[in-house]
């Protein structure tokens, strides 16, 4: 006897191969039209057709005739824990002040990092819940969580901490990332080698407490150089860490081609990535992240070249790269209808992108981002009836319910 199953008109079932899907395969997207999916102790006990299911019996029965059902999305690239807000740069923004001379002046990141820092564990705790909640309605079951507003040791400590208490008290599952080398703080201005020696410093406590799997840096103009990343990273990696960047986010410095070359697990952002850098992305590991919702906040006309990265044999995630600044929004949906019109991916590219791809991009791969029979039980129900829906029509929510381990959490 199943605890829930689930009828719907179209099921997603994004590959699980034990890998991220690369290149050509980004385009294959399995789908089950009039599927059924029964759920067992928190996991997924069956996955197939609604005459295959004719016969199982459940204390629960949905019929969701006309929607479509997925596994649980995966946004594998955020800020969310942080003080305050921004809405007064966004004068500066119309204005026509770069998002680099805001954080050169001392606004921008480091105006967030003085909020962070006079905000209290237990605030930052209620805040983060109340966007991880918001999360949660869009369709995401598992994300990643970002350091960085800190950058002195108690306060990066203080929101690496707030990441772990979400994880145990949310039904979401976050992975947590330390960006201790985010950018610069005022009292190490002029002094980025010995800001980073501080920042790596930490990372004998942050993985002895367990407070983060993975370790970032802000590889970009006027923050940290390539070279100043490949040394912090790669010192990050022997300690045992997972590594990822931030790269050529805004400038092309190459952080991309440095990505590839130490194995870093995603490069993040790369929409000034040079052909080589594209063409390597093609092959190695490293998953590229793109956030096409920050170049759209930033006001900028080009984004990441994801075609050629494909083309390339290239494997790509998509995030929302929530945070107060350059992206001030959970609605991951609103990221594929972007992913769609500016990166142009097909619908079934993005939903790989925000599965299966996602999962790897943050080592989740094994747990989530499928529908395998075992795994828990990640689910979305879509007012929408088929895949390619939603990332065409835009802006709005589509989703009916979200269950986390079988549990119904949105
Ligand atoms: O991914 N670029 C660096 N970090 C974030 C923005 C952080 C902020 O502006 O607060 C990003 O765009
Ligand atoms: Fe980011």
């Amino acid at each position: 006897m199943l605890d829930t199953l689930i009828f719907a008109s179209q099921i997603v079932v994004p590959a699980g191969e034990g890998r991220a899907l690369r290149g050509a395969e980004m385009n294959k997207l399995k789908v089950i039209d009039n599927g059924a999916v029964g759920i067992k102790d928190g996991k997924i006990a069956f996955v197939g057709t609604r005459e295959e299911a004719a016969d199982l019996k459940a204390n629960e029965t949905i019929d969701a005739e006309g929607k479509l059902l997925s596994p649980g999305l995966v946004d594998p690239h955020t800020h969310l824990v942080f003080g305050g807000s921004r809405e007064h740069e966004l004068a500066l923004k119309q204005q026509g002040v770069p998002y680099l001379e805001i954080l050169a002046q001392g606004g921008g990141i480091l105006s967030t990092v003085r909020a962070t820092r006079e905000t209290t564990e237990d605030a930052l705790f209620e805040k983060a819940m109340f966007h991880l909640n918001r999360c949660l309605t869009y369709g995401v079951t598992t994300m990643e969580a970002k350091s960085g507003y800190g950058l002195d040791k108690e306060t990066e400590l203080k929101q690496l901490r707030v990441a772990k208490k979400l994880n145990e008290s949310h039904p979401m599952d976050l992975v947590s990332t330390f960006l201790g080398a985010h950018a610069i703080p005022e009292n190490y201005k002029g002094r980025p080698d010995a800001f980073l020696e501080e920042m790596l410093s930490m990372l004998s406590v942050i993985s002895k407490e367990g407070l983060a799997e993975f370790v970032d840096i802000f590889c970009e103009t006027g923050v940290f150089s390539v070279e100043q990343s490949r040394t912090f990273l790669q010192k990050a990696k022997t300690a045992g860490f997972g590594v990822k960047i931030h790269a050529d986010e805004i400038d092309p410095l190459g952080g991309t081609e440095m990505a590839c070359e130490i194995g870093a697990v995603s490069a993040d952002h790369l929409v000034g990535a040079s052909k080589e850098g594209v063409r390597m992305l093609g092959e190695s590991d490293t998953i590229a992240v793109l956030l096409p919702g920050t170049t759209f906040y930033l006001g900028k006309d080009h984004f990441a070249p994801a075609r050629e990265m494909i083309s390339s044999g290239a494997a790509v995630a998509l995030s929302t790269d929530f945070n107060p600044g350059s992206s001030p929004t959970e609605n991951i949906q609103f990221i594929m209808n972007l992913a769609a019109l500016k990166l142009k991916m097909t619908p079934e590219e993005i939903w790989n992108a925000v599965t299966v791809n996602a999962a790897y991009a943050i080592g989740r791969g094994d747990v989530a981002g499928s529908l395998i029979k075992g795994r828990n039980a990640d689910l979305v129900l879509w007012d929408v009836p088929n895949y390619k829906y939603v990332p065409y029509h835009y802006g709005v929510n589509h989703v009916n319910r979200v269950w986390k381990n079988g549990v119904l959490v949105a």
